[in-house]
């Protein structure tokens, strides 16, 4: 397993490294020994023994310095992550740092405003990170400047840039800042860039730098927010625990060049997987349509429930994605190939909960897919796209229309409408996902008594439906109001959805109560 020999490698360096570094400081001192003895040289042969003690010395610190910045780089693992105002972090950094670089004729000045949405954050570990990015743009400024400082945020990122005034960097040198033992600052040991970068990257986000000579630079950090990413994560690659930034598949891997690969999405709600029959059986048709075998789903069920222990999950969001596997870029099926399996547990943080309250706005786009979407294939670029667009016009899905104005669903959920009291949505087809959410709601309706009329909504018939409403795995039932400029039902969600809501979460309840899962 490459994985595994890496860390075996790893930790073989860090133990080498570490034994290095205490001979070093063990040398250290007995030249600092030596050179006391030699404190008062009596002859010229006593002042080149001082002198080349001192300079033995000299290169023993600078040892002792890259050892402590290799093991720095080499224990960036085991991230204890919180959720942390970033505004706090950089005023601690800065109410210490910034006395110091003024010494130095360097003003720093912060625009990180407070009210920042939350970011996961390893705090001590991050703090090395910014401090290592405040030194170096100190370090870029020898006869004094200006560090600035400044946060943004959108919903999925928060953004900390660190720009300097200093002598920046040749483009050749800036595209390599981020090379471990590459350093042009004489006594450097080209570690520190590579280290916080790799802090960053383990933290989720990451870190970019632009750069102009005699002009400054500009380091720039993206965080994602905690409510997106979750706390923690369990991830198994081809059956293998691994820490989920580590994980890594071949640039080979058919669902990296083909798409050639199928996923399923899971909620567990109180360490229970939800609707789980449903969504395995839904997981083994994708794998059928696509031809893809030899995956055992009982050993993934297995997996799953180890997970959810091992990781002491409670609400978390599963996410399995299996591709055909690795083999040389050809379209024909290769034959001998083992699929690629990815699972990995994620706690869920409920972004839906306001939403799913007030309701929410969408945005017609049109449907750009190919014609077996009732395979959850992880060919999704027709979905992103339609998604981006309906985020750039702030609302929060996608719905989607064939030419002739069919609605089909939405770009992750599917989409039902209220006409004339009757529940109205596309009957099954392979032009939309058989959404689990969606069978669950149905069974619903029918034991609420609400009717079903199972034939598509049309365009035009957005503006006179009586209630409009989604469905997903996360999103649960989720009344739409507003579609692009028009609003559904006088802005409001309506008595129906409202209805199933109730219901859903009336037998989602009970499920919460039932005991927890065992061992299969
Ligand atoms: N999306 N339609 C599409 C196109 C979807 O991608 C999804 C799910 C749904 C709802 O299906 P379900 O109720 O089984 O979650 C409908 C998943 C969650 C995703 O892509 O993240």
């Amino acid at each position: 397993m490459p994985h595994q020999q890496d860390t075996e490698l790893a930790e073989l360096a860090g133990g080498f490294i570490h034994d290095l570094k205490n001979s070093f400081s063990t040398l250290s001192l007995q030249l600092q020994l030596l050179s006391e003895d030699f404190a008062d040289p009596q002859n010229p042969k006593e002042r080149r023994a001082v002198d080349r003690v001192n300079r033995l010395q000299g290169e023993c610190g600078r040892l002792v310095d890259i050892s402590n910045d290799f093991l720095r780089y080499a224990r960036v693992k085991d991230l204890d992550l919180k959720p942390t105002d970033l505004h706090l972090v950089v005023d601690e950094m800065l109410d210490f740092f910034s006395p110091v670089a003024k010494t130095g004729g360097v003003e720093v000045k912060s625009y990180v405003p407070a009210g920042l949405p939350a970011v996961l954050l390893d705090v001590s570990l991050f703090k090395q990170a910014l401090l290592n990015l405040l030194l170096n743009a100190q370090q870029a400024m020898p006869d004094g400047g200006k560090i600035t400082l400044q946060a943004s945020a959108d919903p999925l990122q928060v953004v900390l840039q660190v720009i300097d005034t200093g002598k920046g960097m040749l483009p050749e040198v800036a595209e390599r800042a981020f090379r471990p033992f590459y350093s042009t600052r004489p006594g450097g040991t080209g570690l520190g860039l590579p280290t916080t970068r790799k802090i960053v990257l383990a933290h989720g986000g990451d870190l970019s730098v632009e750069s102009e000579p005699s002009k400054g630079t500009r380091f720039t950090l993206c965080l994602p927010v905690a409510s997106v990413v979750g706390r923690e994560v369990y991830c198994l690659l081809n059956g293998t625990r691994v820490p989920i930034s580590e994980a890594k598949v071949s640039v080979l891997d058919r669902g990296f060049l083909f798409g050639d690969g199928i996923y399923e999405v899971l909620r567990i709600y109180s360490g229970k997987p939800w609707l789980e029959a449903d969504h395995f059986a839904r997981l083994e048709r994708s794998l059928a349509a696509v031809r893809i075998h030899g995956v055992d789903l009982d050993r993934l069920r297995k997996q799953i429930r180890e997970g959810i222990v091992s990781g002491g999950f409670s609400e978390a969001i599963v996410y399995i994605q299996i591709t055909r596997g690795v083999a040389p870029r050809a379209h024909a099926f290769p034959t001998n190939i083992r699929p690629t399996e990815l699972l990995w547990i994620k706690e869920a943080i409920d972004t839906y909960g306001p939403q799913r309250e007030r309701g929410v706005k969408v945005s017609l786009q049109p449907d750009l897919r190919w014609r077996r979407c009732d395979i959850k294939s992880v060919n999704l670029l027709a979905n992103v796209l339609a998604n981006q667009a309906a985020t750039e016009v702030n609302a929060v899905e996608a719905i989607l229309y064939l030419e002739d104005g069919t609605i089909t669903e939405a770009s992750h959920s599917s989409l039902f409408g209220v006409v004339e009291g009757k529940i109205r949505t596309t009957v099954n087809n392979p032009g939309i996902l058989p959404g689990i959410t969606r069978k669950f709601t149905l069974e619903l309706a029918a034991r609420i008594g609400v009717p079903v009329d199972f034939r598509s909504l049309h365009r035009d018939d957005l503006g006179s439906a009586e209630e409009l409403f989604m469905t997903g795995t996360s999103m649960e039932v989720c009344p739409v109001v507003q579609v692009d400029e028009q609003a559904i039902a006088g802005g409001k969600p309506g008595p129906v959805t409202r209805r199933l809501q109730e219901a859903y979460h009336k037998v989602l309840a009970e499920f919460r109560d039932e005991p927890s899962i065992g061992p299969m």
